[in-house]
C-alpha cells in the first residue's frame, strides 16, 4: 500500500491544469481520489511527491501523462444498447429522421465514444430497422479524449460477458467469433467496423473542424464531469452542428438547462434541433 499524501495547495495546482486542458471540474471532494488513485503511478516514476508529479505532469509535452491522468480519475464505463429507452424512441423515430434524406447519407457522431459500444450500437441498431440498409451511405465519427480506449474500439473485440445479454440474431449478424491468444473473442464484422471512423479528439480544447451537419450526435454521459459553462459551450457547438430536427442524446441522468431555443425535449434525454 502506498500513502504519498496530496495537500491543498497540490490539489489546487491538479485542479487549475485539468480544468485549462480538459475542461473537467474537480470538485474539492475529488482530492481523496486523486490521491487514492495516483499513489501508485507516482511509486511507479519513483516520485516521492505530487508536486513532483505535478511537474512531470505539465512537462510531459507528449500529453501521454494527461491522458493517464484523466483515465485515473474518470470513468470508461460503457455497454451495448445502453440507456434502453433511447433506442425505443429512436425506432419511433426513424421514420420521421430518415424521411428528407433522398441522398441516403447518414453521419453520426458518437462523441466520447470510449471503447466502441456506443457507434457499434448504432451500426446494429440501423442493420434492423433501417429498411435497405445496405443501400445506406452511413459514417458514423467516434472519437475519446483516450488514447487507450480507442485502442480497443477500433480492434472492436469484446468478451463473451459484453455480448451475452444480446440477442442471438445480433450477435449474429454483427460478431464473429475469434481466438486470440488462446482467449476466444468477439469481434465486430469488418463490413460494419468500415463504417465507423475512430479519431483522438478532446471536446473541451481541440478545435471544430467539421464541415458537413450531422443526423445525430450521441454525447452521453461523458459531460459529467464538465463544469456548467463547459457544457454551455459545447451544447451550444453540437445544436450548430446538427441538421434541422435531428436529435442529440445526452445520458440519462443529463439535461439541458440552456439553449432550449434551438434543442427541444423530445425523450428521455433526447433533444431535437428545431
Ligand atoms: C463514461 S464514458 C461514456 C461512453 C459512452 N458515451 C456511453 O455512454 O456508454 C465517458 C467517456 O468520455 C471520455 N471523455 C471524458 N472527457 C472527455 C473530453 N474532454 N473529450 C473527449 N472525450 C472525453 C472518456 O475518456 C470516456 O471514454
Amino acid at each position: 500500500m502506498y500513502d504519498i499524501e496530496l495537500n491543498p495547495s497540490e490539489f489546487k495546482l491538479f485542479r487549475t491544469y485539468i480544468y485549462e486542458r480538459v475542461g473537467i471540474s474537480l470538485s474539492e471532494q475529488k482530492s481523496m481520489l486523486i490521491k487514492g488513485r495516483l499513489n501508485r503511478r507516482l511509486h511507479e516514476l519513483k516520485l516521492q511527491s505530487f508536486r513532483d508529479y505535478y511537474d512531470y505532469l505539465v512537462n510531459d509535452l507528449s500529453g501521454e501523462e494527461l491522458l493517464f491522468f484523466v483515465s485515473a480519475i474518470s470513468t470508461n464505463v460503457t455497454s451495448f444498447f445502453r440507456e434502453e429507452a433511447q433506442w425505443r424512441w429512436l425506432q419511433e423515430h426513424l421514420p420521421e429522421l430518415i424521411s428528407t434524406k433522398r441522398d441516403k447519407k447518414i453521419r453520426i457522431w458518437s462523441a466520447g465514444c470510449s471503447s466502441g459500444e456506443e457507434p457499434y450500437t448504432i451500426l446494429m441498431f440501423l442493420q434492423n430497422h433501417l429498411p435497405d440498409f445496405e443501400s445506406w451511405d452511413i459514417k458514423i465519427l467516434a472519437t475519446d479524449i483516450s488514447s487507450k480506449v480507442l485502442t480497443h474500439a477500433v480492434a472492436g473485440c469484446y468478451e463473451l460477458k459484453q455480448i451475452e445479454q444480446l440477442p442471438k440474431n445480433i450477435v449474429v449478424q454483427s460478431f464473429e467469433k475469434i481466438k486470440n491468444n488462446d482467449e476466444i473473442k468477439y469481434q465486430i464484422k469488418p463490413f460494419l467496423r468500415d463504417k465507423v471512423t475512430f479519431r483522438l479528439y478532446n471536446l473541451v480544447t481541440d478545435e471544430f473542424f467539421f464541415k458537413n451537419k450531422f443526423d445525430m450526435i450521441f454525447c452521453r454521459n461523458v459531460m459529467i464531469y464538465f463544469d456548467d459553462e463547459t457544457r454551455h459551450q459545447l451544447i451550444g457547438r453540437f445544436a450548430q452542428l446538427l441538421s434541422k430536427g435531428s436529435p442529440l442524446f445526452l445520458g440519462s441522468s443529463e439535461s439541458l438547462t440552456t439553449h432550449k431555443e434551438t434543442l427541444k425535449l423530445s425523450g428521455s434525454s433526447i433533444y431535437k434541433k428545431l
